[in-house]
């Protein structure tokens, strides 16, 4: 299978799996528990319809978004994620660039393998800081400092992962940074020579958003204790108040699943939230961020820009979070599998085959512009036509 054979998710995940060492591309492939959010993930789109109008003149599509004062040329966005030099050694520069290909923001991980700051100077499009919140304060004053000198437009708080998620695929393949393998886990790296080759031939793997402030050499400072002992579990919405008035500029939470949380986010400043469940990687059970979405939209979509994340493979998801009021998307696997199969080019044929998706299905729906989906657009199955307060487009 070669890439120009991928022409979905489905096809990137194969091609990825036959490329990664089992233990690196379960860690990616991977939720919690029994992985029942994760799937329910993609899932909860099915549940609702699509109701196309047709005649409408559709020759000239127009799918670009304003989110969090950003302009994007697509209302996709590459979700920050950890490691990405684990899965193909371009890493974060290949999601940047393909990004900026495609006029749409990239996030870069407290856990990214290559620093803010080159990303920063490389390339046009906003980028988000993903930040996870430290016990040192003074360690995340120095990062926001960090990250804002670097002229990064948007902040990012992860507010999901107070502690790890039970990821049973990591435990068995002892996938974690530094490697302590299983017998089982070195087999299968054994078995994927050329990603050991690629590893061994580039440039050393480094954490440079955090190597100033931690020892990733081993030992009790690996990635799993770098969660329990550096991060903070006693972070409340005073923190959060703090951090927003500190950055100040736009400041989302990635994770909110409530109303109440949602309200709070937008009374202690928030411009956004993310609802989110890290991809069905945290709190196994937990709703989809698609069923949860119009009850937040209709909550707080007039005080600030909600997204959503988890779960989206294809353009139509894309449209039925968009017709429910979100702003923006963001995508995990989505672009992880194409740049662990190929790198850049990878991840600019998932990029440029979202977009293509969008396109067309925007014109089979006769919209030519985001702003003219609406709830009238869709229907729940099982549900009364008008049991979703109407929403009139995404504005
Ligand atoms: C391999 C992997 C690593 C991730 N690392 C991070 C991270 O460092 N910080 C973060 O906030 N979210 C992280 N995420 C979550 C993504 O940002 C996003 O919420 C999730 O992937 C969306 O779900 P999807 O993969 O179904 O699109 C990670 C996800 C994956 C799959």
């Amino acid at each position: 299978m070669r890439l120009n054979q991928c022409h979905n998710f489905h096809d990137f995940r194969k091609l990825a799996k036959r490329r990664l060492p089992g233990p690196i591309f379960n860690y990616i492939d991977g939720g919690s528990d029994d992985e029942v959010t994760y799937r329910e993930n993609t899932n909860a789109f099915d549940r609702c319809d699509l109701l196309p109008s047709v005649l409408r003149g559709v020759s000239e599509v127009d799918m670009s978004v304003t989110v969090m004062g950003q302009k994007l040329d697509m209302p996709v966005y590459c979700s920050p994620t950890a490691l990405q030099r684990l899965f193909h050694h371009q890493g974060e520069r290949a999601v940047a660039a393909a990004a900026e290909k495609y006029g749409t923001m990239f996030g870069v991980s407290s856990l990214g393998t290559v620093s803010l700051e080159e990303l920063r100077q490389k390339h046009k499009n906003p980028q988000v800081y993903q930040f996870y919140f430290h016990k040192d304060r003074g360690l995340n004053t120095a990062m926001m400092q960090r990250a804002k000198e670097a002229g990064v437009e948007v902040m990012m708080l992860t507010v999901d992962s107070i502690t790890g998620g039970n990821r049973e695929r990591d435990l068995r393949t002892g996938f974690s940074i530094p490697f302590r393998l299983t017998l089982g886990g070195m087999i299968q790296f054994a078995i994927k020579p050329m990603w050991g080759i690629n590893y061994v031939t580039h440039e050393k793997f480094r954490l440079p958003q955090l190597e100033e402030h931690v020892d990733m050499g081993g030992g009790a400072s690996s990635i799993g204790g770098y969660f329990t002992d550096m991060l903070d579990p006693s972070m409340n919405w005073d923190d959060v108040a703090q951090m927003v008035r500190d950055w100040d500029g736009q400041f989302c939470l990635k994770g909110i699943m409530t109303v109440e949380d949602a309200r709070r986010a937008a009374d202690v400043g928030c411009t956004g939230v993310v609802l989110s469940n890290h991809g069905g990687r945290q709190l196994d059970g937990s709703r989809t961020p698609f069923d949860q979405l119009a009850e937040i939209v209709d909550a707080v979509g007039d005080r600030l820009d909600v997204m959503m994340d988890s779960g989206i493979q294809r353009g139509t998801h894309v449209l039925k979070a968009l017709s429910l009021g979100a702003k923006a998307v963001g995508v995990g696997r989505q672009y992880l599998y194409p740049l662990a199969a190929a790198g850049q080019v990878g991840v600019e044929r998932a990029l440029g085959l979202m977009r293509a998706e969008i396109g067309r299905d925007m014109k089979l729906m006769g919209v030519t512009r985001i702003d003219e989906l609406t709830r009238d657009n869709i229907r729940f199955r099982g549900l009364p036509p008008n049991s979703i307060s109407a929403h009139k487009g995404a504005a």
